[in-house]
This record gives structure tokens, sequence and C-alpha cells, in this order.
């Protein structure tokens, strides 16, 4: 008798891909298909990258990046109708381990970073975005509210007119804008993002790693528990917000346009 081998499933696409050089870790987004819209496995893989580096201590410094033209379209609007979004939730665990992370993080930022694409930059140490890079907080027009710490920090960075402009109206704005509100430290060409960032990385590296910690500590401890506190309070307004009318709506209308292409 003949037996029929099924062929072996294709792996799930890497979606996250988390790289190890010297004392950097790299956790790089690589899902151009999508414009890297962030899915519920690649939230975990990235807590769990956040974790192993926070272990590992040979690694001294993380570095979060994206596509060449994309940073991420934020949350994946599929899994927000789908997914179901609770404490434990991944994204949540991520945003937590970002604010209680020891060691620097450099994120580098090319093309659109919208959404928590924008907000995780808070929580990051270094931003270093392109001259095309585009930032985002479109939760009103998705029927949301601000998330990720956002509502607290964001105006504390940029000023309250600027972050109500950003947060109520939505429109995206350039890194020149963003550097100029502080939420971005340098402004570089594309082609030159990526040893920018690892240069920044390096130094980074290369400082007395208890001083490198204890400064980090120093610098955000104070308001650690305070941006926990408001990550949650928001997480509990916007869960409700998914489920309403107003998001399954937006949510519908932008997967509708998506579909035919
Ligand atoms: N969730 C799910 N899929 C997304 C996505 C998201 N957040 N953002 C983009 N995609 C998908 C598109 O549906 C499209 O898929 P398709 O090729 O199967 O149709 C693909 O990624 C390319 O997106 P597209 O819109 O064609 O790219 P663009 O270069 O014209 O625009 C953006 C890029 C990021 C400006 C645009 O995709 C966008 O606005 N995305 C939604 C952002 C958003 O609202 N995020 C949630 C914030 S809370």
């Amino acid at each position: 008798m003949t037996r029929i081998v099924e062929p072996a499933e294709n792996p799930p696409p890497e979606h996250v891909v988390v790289e190890r050089q010297g004392a950097v870790q790299t956790i790089r987004l690589a899902r151009p298909e999508k414009k890297n819209a962030l899915t519920v496995a690649m939230y975990t893989r990235c807590v769990e990258a956040l974790r192993a580096a926070h272990a590992d201590e040979a690694v001294r410094v993380v570095r979060l990046i994206g596509q060449p033209g994309v940073f991420t379209a934020g949350n994946d609007l599929a899994d927000f109708m789908q997914a179901p979004f609770d404490a434990n939730s991944p994204v949540l665990q991520l945003l937590r381990s970002l604010v209680h992370a020891e060691k620097p993080i450099v994120a580098a930022v090319d093309g659109p970073a919208v959404g928590i694409g924008t907000t995780l930059l808070l929580h990051c140490d270094l931003v270093v975005a392109t001259d095309r890079a585009r930032f985002q907080m479109p939760f009103i027009k998705l029927g949301l509210v601000p998330e990720g710490g956002s509502s607290v920090l964001m105006p504390a960075l940029a000023g309250l007119q600027r972050a109500t402009e950003w947060l109520m109206l939505g429109d995206p704005f350039d890194a020149h804008a963003a550097r100029e509100a502080g939420l971005v430290n340098r402004v570089v060409e594309p082609a030159a993002l990526e040893e920018t960032s690892w240069a920044l990385c390096e130094r980074l590296a290369a400082q007395p790693a208890e001083a490198l910690r204890l400064t980090k500590a120093m610098l955000r401890g104070p308001q650690r528990a305070a941006t926990a506190q408001t990550i949650e309070a928001e997480a509990a307004v916007f869960m409700e917000r998914l489920r309403s009318p107003e998001a399954m709506a937006a949510f519908a209308g932008f997967l509708s346009k998506a579909a035919p292409r």
C-alpha cells in the first residue's frame, strides 16, 4: 500500500527578526507586505526579545527598527476586530516591558510610524528618523483613544497644544516636527538610518554598563509608576472603544478599501 505523506505545512513567516551582534540586540519588524502592521504574534515575539535582552548580561543596548520605507502601520486592524484584547494582551505586555526596560532602547524610523508606531517611541531612549518618516496617532479617526501612555507623555514632551492637535486631529507629521517636539534625536537620509542607529547603539554599548543602567533608571525612574498607571487606565477605555460602533465602522472601512487591491 502506498502511503501518502502530506507535505509539511510551511512555517509561519518570521515577522519579527531578532539579531544579536556584540552587545546590541536588534529587533527588526519584518512584515513589509502589510506595512509592518503589528499582530498579536508580533507583539509576543517583541516581548520575548525584550525579556531575553534583559536577562542576557552581554546585551547592553536594544535597537528597534523596521524595514526600508516603513517602521510600522501600527496595530493590525484586522486583529483589532478579531483578536480579543484584555489586560494580558501581548500589546499591553509590550508596553509594560518598554516602561520597565533597564537597558537603553534605540529606535530607527523610516516611513510611516502609525499609532503605537509613534507612541512606543515615547519609551525609547534615542530615536533616529529619516526625512521621509511620517508619524501619526490617528486613534480618534478610528473611534479610539490615546494609548501607550501618550495622553500624558505626549503633552509632557511636546506641549499641550501640539499634543492636542496630533491626538485630536490625528494628522501625520514629519521628522522635523517630531525633532522639534523632542520625539526624535536625529534626522538622517534613508540610506544612513541603519548606520546612524547602529553607531548610536555602539556608543551606548561602549559606556560603562552599570553607570548606563543607573543613568537610565534616574531618567526614567521617577515617571515609571505614573506612566505604568496611565497605560493601564488608557487601556481600560481603549478596550471598550474597540467594541464601539465608531471603531467597528472605521476598521471595516479601512479593510474593505484594502480588500479589492
Ligand atoms: N492593519 C492591517 N493591515 C494594514 C495596516 C494595518 N494597520 N496598514 C496597512 N495594512 C495593509 C493594507 O491593508 C494593505 O494590504 P493589501 O496589500 O493586502 O491590500 C497593505 O498593508 C499596504 O497598505 P497600503 O495602505 O496600501 O500602503 P500605503 O503605503 O498606501 O499606506 C499607511 C501606508 C500606513 C499610511 C496606510 O496603510 C494606513 O493608513 N494604514 C492604517 C494605519 C492605522 O490606522 N493603524 C492603526 C493605528 S491605531
